[in-house]
Parts: structure tokens; C-alpha cells; sequence
């Protein structure tokens, strides 16, 4: 069942589509002249972000999925990730950007960059819509950050709530009312 809530806006569809462009160019600066991008999305959160940040890129790019999923137990900081979905193609002497919808604790990223690092890619780098650093428990931090958020509920432009919210185009900000 789920709680009554509200959602108000906290980055509104325009401001993202800014950033989003920003970053393309800042990422399409950093790997210019690279034929061997291959583009990451880690599901299922970054599927909205991904699909608008490629087509901003003004590089030759490969986009591939690979989908972790994390387990709270009684001890938060011992949180265990799983993969789900690997991803198609081999990455060796690759470079590699990952794109996140939102680092929190960072365990997801943590241990996703572990594993591809042991793939051998020639270079890997980490992108993120959102950060929330403050909820931080491991030492990653994305190469490139959309926006820095406080600690608050969001969801939409890809993140949910019990798998609803996705498709809000903004980033919202979930309310609890009961
Ligand atoms: C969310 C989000 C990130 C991860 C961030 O994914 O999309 O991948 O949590 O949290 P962390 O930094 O604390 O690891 P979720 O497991 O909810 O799956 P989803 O992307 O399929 O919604």
C-alpha cells in the first residue's frame, strides 16, 4: 500500500535539458577524438538521462545497459549489490563512461566500478544526474555531476517511488501527507 504523498518540484524539466547539454559538452571535450565510447546506463534509473545525454554528445558513441540491484540489511553500510543484467559487450580497451540517475550511499557505484576496472577498459569515468553526498558511505564520487542535492525523497526524470514516477519529465521532491 502505498503512503499518501505529494510531489513538488525541486528541478524543473528546463533546467535539466541546460545541464544536460552542459555535460554533453564537457564529456564530448574530454574524450574528443575517441572512436571507443561505449556509454553505460545503469538500470533502471538512468534511462531517461542516458537517452538525452547521448544525443548531445557530439561523439561516436555505443550504448550498453548493465542493471545492479542493492539489498538493504540490518547493518546499511555492509549493503550487498547484485548483478542482474551484464552488459552485452566486452570493454576491454574501451573507454567507458557509466551513467547514474543518482549516487546516495554510493555502493551501487562502488561496485560497479570495481567490476568493470577489472575488465581492463583504457579509461572509465562516471557520470551522474544527481548527487547526494551527504548520505554518502563509501569514497566514490562521480567525474561529472548534474546537480548536488540535499537529503530528500525524489523521484521522476527516471527515479521512482514503488516503481511509479518515473515518467515525471522534472525532479521531484516526494512529501509525505500521511
Ligand atoms: C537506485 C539508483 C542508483 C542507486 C543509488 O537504484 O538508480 O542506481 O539506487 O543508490 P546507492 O548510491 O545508495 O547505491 P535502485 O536500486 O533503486 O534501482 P532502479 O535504478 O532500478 O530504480
Amino acid at each position: 500500500m502505498h503512503k499518501n504523498y505529494v510531489i513538488d518540484e525541486m528541478i524543473s524539466a528546463k533546467s535539466i535539458a541546460a545541464r544536460v547539454e552542459a555535460l554533453a559538452k564537457d564529456i564530448s571535450e574530454h574524450f574528443a577524438g575517441t572512436d571507443k565510447l561505449v556509454v553505460v546506463g545503469l538500470l533502471r534509473g538512468s534511462f531517461i538521462f542516458i537517452a538525452d545525454l547521448v544525443r548531445e554528445l557530439d561523439l561516436p558513441v555505443e550504448v550498453d545497459f548493465l542493471e545492479a540491484s542493492s539489498y538493504g540489511n540490518s547493518t546499511e553500510s555492509s549493503r550487498e549489490v547484485r548483478i542482474l543484467k551484464d552488459l552485452r559487450g566486452e570493454i576491454e580497451g574501451r573507454d567507458v563512461l557509466v551513467v547514474e540517475d543518482i549516487v546516495d550511499t554510493g555502493h551501487t557505484l562502488h561496485h560497479v566500478l570495481h567490476l568493470l576496472e577489472a575488465r581492463n577498459p583504457a579509461r572509465l569515468m562516471t557520470c551522474a544526474l544527481l548527487d547526494k553526498p551527504s548520505r554518502r558511505e563509501t569514497g566514490v564520487k562521480a567525474d561529472y555531476i548534474g546537480f548536488e542535492i540535499p537529503d530528500e525523497f525524489v523521484v521522476g526524470y527516471g527515479i521512482d517511488y514503488a516503481q511509479r514516477n518515473r515518467n515525471l519529465p522534472y525532479i521531484g521532491s516526494v512529501r509525505f501527507t500521511s
